[in-house]
């Protein structure tokens, strides 16, 4: 994104600031819509958080977000806040309001949102879970827990549990919230009364913070009993992405996600409120798989690109060098399922196929690591795919022009895309559908026209190196 004088600002008021993972989503954005905007965090003490305010709206900054210690706070220095943020007492998003010599808003500063309620909102919706009529259980009274409430309120929850190791938090609470709705949804108890629930299908919220790196062995209810009364879990928590209280979760039955769909949609719902457009899905996609990677970074190393282009060759020789193991996906299939990729596809089909890469991928996604992964040539032409590779590992894109490519598949027989009467015409029609997906699905492309393994070997550790140094300094 190039700078000029009509980029406009956004940004993050916060303390610490350092390891927001808010930047990947907004500039994230704001390439792949070509919107002249950039996203910037900044430190700010408590002192000087009016300060803040007031300067951002007069060095005209479109819009902030708020993250701890400031969402409370925050809330003194605005023109106008949001009715949802104001029952939850908390504002993580600024939008910049109309300038005072406008008619009709007479106002100059910002109104404040909670796009974190609405983010979780989202996210629950999206993954099908309707709180309507349903009993619902919070874990924590805090800050966070408060915007959950509000929610399952607001989504229409039958009874909502509010369990807190400091039960007089949870009182203040539900007293609050039930005298905003006028009914008695809330039920404050203390945590080791989880016992007095007569519940069965409980769609419970973890928000507190036990659980959280480093400290990933522990939940705040541990006992067995509790999970048996569980059938949904969602963890606020979302490093690591598999939590100890999602584990206990799934090992009861129950189904479990974190929250890292509600950090996405935060950010995109703020986004779309300072900048008035609309994020296409896609995009949103491409960033969340952004999201993961930062979050999560895998240390494997995965080949793309077309028949021929050397992923085995280079793949294996890689793996060898530098003590990695070695998975090529099309054998993993075979292994898997019993059948040769030949007999898939003359008898379930090219789609049968396409889908069973996509489980592998998955599969692959939470369990290997430390390994280098050559993949079939179609691979990256499902999107969903192309993100799951990505999620995966670093991905290399090896290019070689098609003449290189016939000569060095000419003679092989096993190939089902390529029977026919004229090789050379097919390779070259394929390349030009494949190349641009290729390039998208592609971190890096390495050229391997020279024929020269060694050369080919060189530039993938170069690069492996310089990206390895990177995520030790983002670790
Ligand atoms: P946030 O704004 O993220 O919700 P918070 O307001 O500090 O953070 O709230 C943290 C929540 O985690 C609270 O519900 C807290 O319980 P208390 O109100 O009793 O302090 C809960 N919590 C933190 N440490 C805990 C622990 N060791 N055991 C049980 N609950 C804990």
């Amino acid at each position: 994104m190039e700078i000029d004088g009509k980029t406009g600002l956004i940004g993050l008021i916060g303390n610490p600031v350092e390891h927001t993972l808010s930047p990947v989503i907004h500039n994230g954005i704001s390439e792949r819509m070509g919107i002249n905007s950039v996203y910037v965090p900044f430190q700010v003490e408590k002192e000087g958080l009016e300060d803040a305010v007031k300067g951002a709206y007069a060095l005209n900054i479109l819009g902030m977000n708020v993250t701890v210690p400031h969402k409370n706070q925050v809330m003194e220095y605005l023109e106008d806040i949001d009715e949802a943020a104001g029952h939850i007492g908390a504002v993580n998003t600024l939008v910049r309001m109309k300038s005072p010599d406008s008619k009709d808003t007479p106002k100059a500063g910002y109104k404040g949102y909670n796009t974190d309620m609405l983010g979780l909102r989202r996210q629950i919706r999206e993954d099908g879970i309707s709180l309507n009529g349903k009993n619902t259980a919070i874990l924590g009274a805090g800050g966070a827990a408060k915007a959950v409430v509000y929610m399952c309120l607001s989504e229409g929850a039958k009874t909502v549990y509010l369990l807190n190791r400091t039960v007089e938090k949870a009182e203040a609470v539900a007293k609050a919230m039930n005298a905003f709705y006028a009914k008695e949804v809330v039920i404050p108890m203390a945590l080791q009364d989880y016992g007095k629930i007569d519940e069965k299908d409980l769609i419970v919220f973890q928000a507190t913070s036990i659980g959280l790196a480093p400290d990933t062995d522990s939940a705040v209810l541990e006992d067995p009993e509790f999970y048996e009364k569980v059938s949904v879990g969602v963890d606020l928590i979302y490093n690591p992405a598999d939590t100890k209280f999602m584990r206990l979760v799934t090992e009861h039955g129950g189904k479990a996600y974190n929250a890292l769909k509600m950090l996405l949609y935060q950010g995109v719902i703020a986004y779309e409120l300072w900048h008035d457009v609309k994020v296409p899905r896609d995009i949103v996609e491409d960033v969340y798989t952004d999201l993961k990677r930062k979050m999560y970074q895998k240390d494997n190393i995965v080949f793309i690109g077309f028949m021929g282009s050397g992923k085995t060759t280079v793949g294996k020789e890689l793996a060898k060098r530098m003590k990695m193991d070695f998975l090529d996906t099309d054998s993993y299939i075979e292994n898997r399922t019993g059948k040769s990729i030949p007999e898939i596809f003359a008898k379930e089909g090219e789609e049968a196929f396409r889908r069973l890469e996509t489980e592998a991928l998955q599969h692959l996604r939470d369990t290997v690591k430390n390994t280098v992964i050559s993949t079939g040539g179609g691979m990256p032409l499902k999107r969903e795919n192309a993100g799951l590779l990505k999620e995966i590992g670093r991905v290399y894109y090896l290019t070689a022009a098609d003449s290189i490519i016939y000569e060095r598949v000419k003679g092989d027989s096993d190939r089902p895309l390529l029977r026919g009467s004229n090789p050379y015409e097919r390779i070259h029609e394929l390349m030009k559908n494949r190349a641009p997906l290729y390039e998208r699905a592609a971190d890096i492309w390495v050229d391997t026209n020279c024929n020269d393994l060694e050369e080919v070997i060189a530039r993938v550790k170069k690069d492996w190196a310089q990206f390895g140094n990177r995520i030790k300094e983002q670790l």
